[in-house]
């Protein structure tokens, strides 16, 4: 493939784009479980009309473009206060793996100042995001990785057992991505303390719905800033914030431990170099995008998506419940889940057959193992289809009954 030699008409490229995209999971009908999250048309036409005016801006120099760090200020600053960060401090990052990838460099960086340690060790569960291992690897550290209790979430005790004097980090979820399930934030974030190791809270998924459940009056089992110990947090714009890829935050407790974040340089002929994350250039594209939309929404907009996604998530996992042989795994309380085969029923029902079979349908959802499940993170966009799914599920299930799928890989994310 090379470069065309000649410049293409501009309607050409777009027909072309169109024709490539044919194949693409369907997100705009409400058909994958992930992936996408789509807030409706008024987020739409906001995201795209911010997007548009920051196509071209770069946040890499903020004196330049200062509009990108007020931007910025206003992104973290009001996350910052919903999960009750009095002196929280972050910055905005391309997305969940950015953010967990600066909270496992802030916490060597501090274990290194602070108490000597060279090569760090992180514990996590089994389920914690593969991002952490990425972090360990990029940045010179271990994991040390502990199963999942029967329920799913982190086991406090195991985790308890592997702390050293090297452990630099100890991680929870809420939720985790596999199952759903929201980790003991309390109980590891004082495991934490007590080894002086930093605590990160994953709420790339849970960090734009979980506050606006409890604000709904639902229990939410601690895991915010209230929770001492806890010293940073990941949330994802671009997941249940709903606005377009590329934006998440990462805050610090404070000021002073986000100061472990970041990166300087200034013996350099170009000048002095201040670098906040993995990124140079930094697109104002998605940092625009996601303050239109969250300021398009507003309070009352996350509640009016968190009530949509849950209602439907609820009603997603009693019909899966109601069908002879399916189940879901552990007892999430918020949008994930993971659909698996009811004990008793293995001999007789395979659900990577019945993915294949949804799959056939038009439904885009992930494969996991351990147990062999079909991943769902559902939002607002599912609830129209809520009820059809359901019944091509239930048909999945019928028609596959005694079949067993000859491919058991899995999938979350490729390299091509
Ligand atoms: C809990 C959790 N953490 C981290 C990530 C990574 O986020 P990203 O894909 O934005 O890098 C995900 C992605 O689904 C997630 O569910």
């Amino acid at each position: 493939m090379s470069l065309p030699e000649r410049g293409r008409e501009h309607d050409d490229i777009i027909e072309q784009l169109e024709t490539m995209r044919v194949d693409d999971a369907n997100w705009r009908d409400g058909r994958t479980f992930g992936l996408v999250y789509d807030g409706g048309p008024d987020v739409h036409a906001i995201a795209e009309a911010a997007a548009s005016m920051y196509l071209h801006e770069n946040a890499l120099n903020t004196l330049a473009m200062p509009s990108l760090g007020e931007i910025q200020r206003q992104v973290v600053g009001s996350m910052a206060e919903l999960l009750h960060g009095d002196q929280a401090a972050g910055f905005m990052t391309s997305g969940g793996t950015e953010s967990i990838l600066m909270a496992v460099k802030s916490a060597r960086e501090r274990a290194r100042e602070q108490r000597g340690i060279e090569r760090g060790q992180i514990v996590l569960a089994d389920s914690a995001h593969a991002a952490f291992h990425k972090g360990a690897h990029y940045f010179g550290l271990e994991t040390i990785v502990v199963p999942v209790g029967a329920d799913y979430r982190c086991d406090v005790d195991a985790m308890a057992g592997v702390v050293t004097d090297r452990t630099v980090l100890v991680v929870g979820s809420a939720p985790q991505y596999p199952h759903g399930v929201i980790d003991p934030i309390d109980d590891l974030a004082a495991l934490a303390e007590e080894a002086d190791a930093n605590m990160h809270v994953d709420a790339c998924m849970g960090g734009f719905v979980l506050p606006f459940m409890e604000r709904a009056g639902e229990e939410i089992p601690p895991w915010d800033f209230r929770v001492p110990g806890v010293t940073t947090i990941s949330l994802d714009v671009h997941k249940l914030g709903y606005a377009p890829k590329g934006a998440s935050i990462i805050l610090h407790r404070s000021k002073e431990l986000r100061r472990y974040q970041t990166y300087t340089f200034d013996n350099w002929l170009g000048g002095f170099y201040a670098s906040p994350s993995m990124q140079g250039s930094r697109s104002g594209q998605p940092m625009a995008s996601a303050w239109a939309v969250m300021q398009r929404l507003g309070l009352d907009g996350y509640e009016r998506l968190t009530r949509t996604t849950l209602e439907t998530a609820r009603t997603i996992r009693a019909g899966v419940r109601a069908i002879d042989g399916l189940t879901i795994v552990g007892e999430p309380i918020a949008q994930l889940m993971a659909i698996t085969i009811e004990d008793g029923w293995n001999d007789r029902l395979d659900i990577f057959a019945v993915g294949d079979a949804l799959a056939a349908k038009g439904w885009y959802l992930d494969r996991q193992h351990r147990p062999d499940s079909l991943h769902a993170t559902v939002s607002n966009g599912n609830a129209s289809v809520a009820d059809q799914f359901l019944e091509d599920l239930a048909d999945s299930v019928a028609t596959t009954l005694d079949h067993r799928a000859g491919d058991r890989s899995t999938s979350y994310a490729t390299l091509e």
